[in-house]
Formats: structure tokens, C-alpha cells, sequence
């Protein structure tokens, strides 16, 4: 059956397929309801929101409840399926889904109204009978089956469509995303209120809200382990061990399987916590770091003391949003040249470290210092990235690169994107 379904189980693998195994029975169950396929990777409707909102139709026509509403649909649709194929999963109980197996042309999930051009390969009849003025239905055939559980599915992860993508435009000196984690189809907790329009004690949700509680949790898992660290290791370390690679070795993808994503899509990768209980360096930072990053955005007085209290901080002469101990690397406005500083820690064993750069496409990098030997714990040590290109065959949308330090055991890894400043259309002569 599909891609999709690869798509789904594979991000659930993830963290979560115990709960699905262990507490996913109950009064409702799972069905998948598949109503054609399409050509390959096409995108059939022109807005798969239409779809979607089919899907929902037709769940709720067979929805036992009367007085049916929106919400309650939308809570039984689990997943729409509008790419490779057209079909639905769905919490279903036994009656609902026996009834969405004989199907009947005159109900209103079938109207015409909304859709777009019948798919080429669309296995249906037309049923206007000798009325010409009736409006020619989609019969689909629908076959219900109920859903398995697939783990170790390849390629996984992908990028959902409704991930929120960079670049940062209040501040495109720091990469947003940080990091990807799973948000799609996740058994989560819900609310177990017999009142609430939908109880139990769990239900598969999707989006950024679905991602967050993972990356918060991992966080969490951090601080308990290191309590003296700050709020910027810990970030650093879940940010620096996740990697941009799916479980085949291969760029990840976006979800439609064909594009390569970028680190606008996943940041520096997917989130990775066993590696993060290890980073082996940190990008640490201290509340006057931040507090720099705000004087850089020329933030007056009356501004800095909602963040500084009593505490009267002064500004430095100049601060360089570039030179931010973040652990990623973006420059936005590249000109040719560029010199970019930050700072390691060391939280393991004594260690020498060594750079390994994979440059954007035109330019080129050098690390100064290129090895950082660490005799101690808590050491820091500076090091600066040089950038420079031949600006006039230097590319000029967005570029991605990284940057690896390496003992050998630790891999303290972060993306650099580069977006060359628009250059001036030379004069004719
Ligand atoms: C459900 O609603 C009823 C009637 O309003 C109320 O008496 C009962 O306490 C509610 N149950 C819960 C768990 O809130
Ligand atoms: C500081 O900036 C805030 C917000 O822009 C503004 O409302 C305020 O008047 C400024 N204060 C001074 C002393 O310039």
C-alpha cells in the first residue's frame, strides 16, 4: 500500500510504537480506507485540503451521531492520504465502518462539489443514468482493511508538509528550525473526561505541539542528568547530535519523497537522545550572551531592564549577531567575505578535537585553530571560521554546508547556510 503508510509508521518508530502496541485496542479501532491510487508523486486536486475535507464527509456521514459536528470528524480522522493515493485512516467503531464499506452514490461525501478534474486513473463510473443534467458522481470503490503496525519502515524520517520552514526573518543570522523531532500521528496522552467530546486514554495527533513535548522531554532527561548545565548546553548537545540523515544513510527528504530537504526544513537533524547525553563539547552560553544579542538589536535601556532587573547592564560598543555562541552558522548577506568566532566546551574527558568542514557550493572555509586539544573538563576554547568566494560565481540562493569537530568519539556537528548578498547588475558598456 505505500508510501504514506511507511511515512506515518516510520516517524511513529520512532519513540512511541510502544504505546501504540501496548494500549491501541479498545472500543474503536484503526481502519484505513482507500479509495484509488494516482500517478506517482502527482499532486491530483489542486488542494489537498479538498480532499481532506472529503474525508472528513465521509466520516461523518457515517458518523452515528445525529447532531454531528466538525470537531468530532476531525478527531476520527486519523490521516488523509492525498498524494500517492487517495484513502483515509480512521477510528472507526465496527457499525461505522461496515457502512462505510457498502457505498452508496447519492451521499453527499460523493457530490462533485469542490473537486477538481477526475483523475486519469480513477477506477470509477459515471451515474448519470440518461439525465444529462445530473451532475456525474465519483463512485468510488472502497476497501476498508484494518491498519498493522510496521516498524523499521525505510526511508524514515521524512519532513511533514505542515512543518514550519526557514529561513528566520526576524533574524536570519540564527537558523530556525533548530532541530526536527517526531510530530506526526503520535499516541499521545488525551483527556480522559467522559465529558470531552473525545475521551480515552490516548489518541494519535499531529503537528509542531506533537514534536515540541518530544524535544521538551529530552530536555528535560538532560537536566536531570547534568543540573549544572545551562539552558544553552542543553541545547546545544540536543542540537549538535542530531543528524540529517534517514535510517537508509541517505539526505533525508521532504514528504513528498523526491525532494532532498535542507536545513530549513530540519535544522541541524533529527533529534537523537542517547547521542545528546554525550555531546562531548558544548556551544555554551551565559545570560549576558543573550543579553549582547539584545543590545545587537539596538534595544534601549527601558527594553534591556525588563530582561535585567535592577541590574544596570551596559551595552559593548558593537556586537556582531554572527559571533552568537550558537551552534549553527548562517550568513545571511554574504559578500565575499566573512570571519565567524565561537566557543567549545569541553563537558567529557580530556580530548583534541579536530574540524572537518563540508563547504557550501562556491565557497571556501578555513577553522583557525583546526585541532582544539581540551587537557581538562569545563575548558573552553575559542576558534573562528573564515569564509571567503569569488562573489561572482558564488550562487545566489541559499547554500548549506557543516561544520564536524571530531575526538574520534564524540561528533559535534553544525550546519551552515549561506545566502549570498545580491550583487549589482553589471553596467553595459
Ligand atoms: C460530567 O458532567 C456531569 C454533568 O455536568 C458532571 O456532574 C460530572 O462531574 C462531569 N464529569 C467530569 C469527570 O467532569
Ligand atoms: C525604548 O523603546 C521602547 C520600545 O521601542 C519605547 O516605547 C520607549 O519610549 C523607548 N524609551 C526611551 C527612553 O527611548
Amino acid at each position: 500500500m505505500g508510501k504514506s503508510i511507511i511515512l506515518i509508521h516510520g516517524l511513529l518508530s520512532i519513540l512511541l510504537i510502544s504505546l501504540l502496541q501496548a494500549h491501541v485496542v479498545a472500543v474503536r479501532k484503526h481502519y484505513i480506507v482507500y479509495l484509488g491510487s494516482y500517478d506517482k508523486g502527482r499532486n491530483l486536486l489542486d488542494d489537498p485540503e479538498d480532499i481532506t475535507r472529503t474525508h472528513q464527509d465521509m466520516i461523518s456521514t457515517v458518523s452515528k451521531k445525529k447532531d454531528y459536528d466538525q470537531h468530532d470528524s476531525s478527531n476520527k480522522l486519523i490521516y488523509s492520504y492525498t498524494k500517492v493515493f487517495n484513502a483515509f485512516a480512521a477510528t472507526l467503531d465496527e457499525e461505522e465502518a461496515k457502512e462505510l464499506a457498502s457505498v452508496w452514490p447519492e451521499s453527499k461525501s460523493f457530490s462533485d462539489e469542490g473537486f477538481g478534474p477526475i483523475p486519469k486513473k480513477f477506477k470509477g463510473r459515471c451515474e448519470n443514468e440518461n439525465d444529462p443534467t445530473f451532475k456525474c458522481n465519483r463512485t468510488p470503490t472502497a476497501k476498508l482493511t484494518q491498519t498493522r503496525t510496521i516498524v523499521q519502515t525505510k526511508p524514515a524520517p521524512v519532513v511533514a508538509e505542515f512543518s514550519s520552514k526557514g529561513p528566520n526573518t526576524i533574524t536570519p543570522e540564527i537558523l530556525k528550525p533548530d532541530i526536527l523531532a517526531p510530530g506526526v500521528s503520535i499516541i499521545a496522552a488525551w483527556s480522559q473526561d467522559p465529558n470531552a467530546t473525545m475521551s480515552g486514554a490516548y489518541f494519535p495527533n499531529s503537528g509542531t505541539s506533537m514534536a515540541a513535548p518530544h524535544v521538551a522531554g529530552i530536555a528535560a532527561l538532560l537536566r536531570k542528568l547534568y543540573p549544572h548545565w545551562t539552558p544553552s548546553a542543553i541545547k546545544s548537545a540536543i542540537i549538535t547530535t542530531a543528524t540529517p540523515l534517514d535510517n537508509s544513510g541517505m539526505k533525508m527528504h521532504e514528504d513528498d519523497m523526491v525532494h532532498e530537504a535542507t536545513p530549513f526544513g530540519f535544522g541541524a537533524g533529527l533529534v537523537q537522545p542517547n547521542q545528546a547525553m554525550d555531546p562531548g563539547l558544548v556551544y555554551d552560553m551565559t545570560v549576558n550572551d543573550y543579553i549582547d544579542f539584545l543590545c545587537a538589536h539596538h534595544f534601549n535601556n527601558t527594553v534591556l531592564e525588563l530582561f535585567t532587573k535592577q541590574y544596570a547592564y551596559k551595552c559593548p560598543q558593537s556586537v556582531n549577531i554572527l559571533d552568537l555562541n550558537y551552534p549553527s552558522i548562517t550568513i545571511p548577506d554574504f559578500s565575499g567575505s566573512a570571519s565567524v568566532t565561537r566557543k567549545l566546551k569541553n563537558v567529557a574527558q580530556p580530548a583534541t578535537y579536530k574540524a572537518r568542514i563540508e563547504a557550501p557550493p562556491g565557497i571556501s572555509i578555513i577553522v583557525e585553530p583546526n585541532t582544539l586539544v581540551y587537557s581538562k573538563t569545563d575548558q573552553e576554547i575559542n576558534f573562528k571560521l573564515v569564509f571567503s568566494s569569488d562573489v561572482n560565481h558564488l550562487p545566489l540562493d541559499y547554500q548549506f554546508g557543516s561544520l564536524v569537530w571530531s575526538d574520534g568519539k564524540h561528533v559535534v556537528r553544525s550546519p551552515i547556510v549561506i545566502k549570498a548578498k545580491p550583487r549589482a547588475t553589471p553596467l553595459k558598456h
